[in-house]
Parts: C-alpha cells; sequence; structure tokens
C-alpha cells in the first residue's frame, strides 16, 4: 500500500516523545525516513530504534534548536543519510506559565530562544536543503496559545504568536520555490507539557474544550500529516487549528 509519505525525507523537532514522537511515528508508518532531533538523547534513540525494529527508517539527532551548529548537523544527517530533505516540523517546545511580573529576564529569553527563535533557525537550516530537492513543507507547531490569550504564560503566548506571522510571511517568501510553510494551533495536547497543571486546573482547561477532553498526541498529528503530504500542495501561509472547538467559542 502505497503510504502518504512514500519517498519523502522528514526532521521533526522534539520528537523524542508527545508529539513529536506520534508525528514520527505515523511519518514512518506513511513511508516517510524520518530524522527525530531532541535534547532528550537516550529517550528520542529508543523511539528510533523502536522504529527501524518495525522495519521503518529512522534516526536520532541531538538537536538543541536554539544552537545554529545543532541545526547544521541535523540537517546534513538527512541529507547524508537519506538523500535529502523535504519535510521540517518545528515541533520542540517548552510551556513555563509564568505571567507578567513572575516572568525574569533569563526565563523570557529562554522561552523565546526555544519556541520562537528555534522555529526561524530550522526554516534558514532546512530551506537550502528542500531547495536542491526541488520543494518542501514546513510545519511549524504554535498553539491556541498563539491566536488568543489565556491570563498566563506571557512568553509563550508571544513566541507562539511571533510564529503564526513567521510563518505567513516565510510562506510568501518560499512560495515561488515550491517550500509551503504553514502552523498548527493544538488546544490542549495530553503529554507531558501539561504535568504543570493542577488537578482543578487540568480539569477546568478540559472542560474549556467543547469537545470535552484534551487532544491525544495523534489527533494532531494527523493534522501534521496532511500539510506536510503533497495533498496539501495548493495550502501555504495556512493556520490549522486543532482545538477541540476551544478558540470556537
Ligand atoms: N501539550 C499541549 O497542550 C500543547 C498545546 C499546544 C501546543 N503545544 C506545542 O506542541 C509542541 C509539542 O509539545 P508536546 O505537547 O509534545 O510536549 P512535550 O513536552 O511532551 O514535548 C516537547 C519536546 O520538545 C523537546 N524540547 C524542549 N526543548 C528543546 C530544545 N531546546 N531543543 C530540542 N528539543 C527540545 C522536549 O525534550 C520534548 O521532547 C510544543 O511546541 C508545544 O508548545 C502543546
Amino acid at each position: 500500500m502505497p503510504g502518504r509519505l512514500n519517498g519523502k525525507v522528514a526532521l521533526i523537532t522534539g520528537a523524542a516523545r508527545g508529539q513529536g514522537e506520534a508525528e514520527a511515528r505515523l511519518f514512518v508508518a506513511e513511508g516517510a525516513k524520518v530524522v527525530l532531533g531532541d535534547i532528550l538523547v537516550e529517550l528520542g534513540q529508543q523511539v528510533a530504534a523502536d522504529l527501524c525494529a518495525q522495519g521503518g527508517q529512522a534516526t536520532f539527532v541531538k538537536l538543541d534548536v536554539t544552537q545554529e551548529e545543532d541545526w547544521q548537523r541535523a540537517v546534513e544527517t538527512a541529507v547524508q543519510t537519506y538523500g535529502k530533505l523535504d519535510i521540517l516540523v518545528n515541533n520542540a517546545g517548552i510551556f513555563p506559565t509564568e505571567g507578567v511580573e513572575a516572568t525574569d529576564l533569563a526565563l523570557w529569553n529562554r522561552v523565546i530562544a526555544v519556541n520562537q527563535t528555534g522555529v526561524w533557525l530550522g526554516m534558514k537550516y532546512a530551506i537550502p536543503a528542500m531547495r536542491q530537492a526541488g520543494g518542501g513543507s514546513i510545519v511549524n507547531i504554535s498553539s491556541i496559545a498563539g491566536l488568543i490569550g489565556s491570563g498566563m504564560a506571557t512568553a509563550y503566548h508571544g513566541a507562539k504568536g511571533a510564529v503564526r506571522l513567521i510563518t505567513k510571511t516565510a510562506a510568501v517568501e518560499y512560495a515561488k520555490e515550491g517550500i509551503r510553510i504553514n502552523s498548527v494551533h493544538p488546544g490542549g495536547v495530553e503529554t507531558e507539557m501539561l504535568r504543570v497543571l493542577s488537578e482543578e486546573g487540568r480539569r477546568a482547561a478540559m472542560l474549556a474544550h467543547p469537545l470535552g477532553r484534551f487532544a491525544t498526541p495523534q489527533d494532531i498529528a494527523y493534522g501534521v500529516l496532511y500539510l506536510a503530504s503533497d495533498e496539501a500542495s495548493f495550502v501555504t501561509g495556512a493556520e490549522l487549528v486543532i482545538d477541540g472547538g476551544y478558540t470556537a467559542q
């Protein structure tokens, strides 16, 4: 059976667990060769080994998305191991919940570095390889926090909002080269990231989603798969909201 990503080579950041892991597993199941990047080396290596044991093609590379040399090495790994790079999923992120006054400068700079600067660096180093491949698809993981406020997580909202617009302007810049760039805006997703919430906060957040639950990582991965695949060949600069109706209210 032909997969939806047959013949494609993808690099996914933050792929050691959570949504990135789900995307790596789905992409391999759909025929892609995947380079998994993360700072969680052991966990990432285990996921890649598991995918290979199941007959897929996957490689782990240590990638801190704030470090230019790591990006250069990750893109080189894709090209040297699998011959090219077609897809980048900028998924890595951190979620400190501090508001305006509780955020200190070091925390602010860290959140912006990982969630915003990391996305730009990823595009900067992946695009030359995609140009060589004759085009490509970049999926930047923002959040509903990039669309609306919540009264907390100031730096996170700032970075995720920036990802939305960095995506749109880059989509216009690279459209003529056949490189499509879109953002995805998940609502709450059942991953380690939401462990910062108290039990009460968790329940309230869940109920704020009209569908009455958080997303599974797979709910988001299917949207990322669509944007990454040639099925979305006329989709660029778009924002795909996958939030159980949260922002529809
Ligand atoms: N979980 C949610 O409710 C939710 C909602 C909306 C958006 N998001 C976004 O989805 C993405 C994935 O998050 P998740 O839910 O899978 O959470 P997660 O915490 O399970 O996964 C995040 C991954 O990013 C990695 N990471 C963190 N800093 C990194 C760095 N500097 N370099 C490379 N990797 C790094 C982590 O090691 C981890 O594997 C993030 O961008 C997050 O902001 C999450």
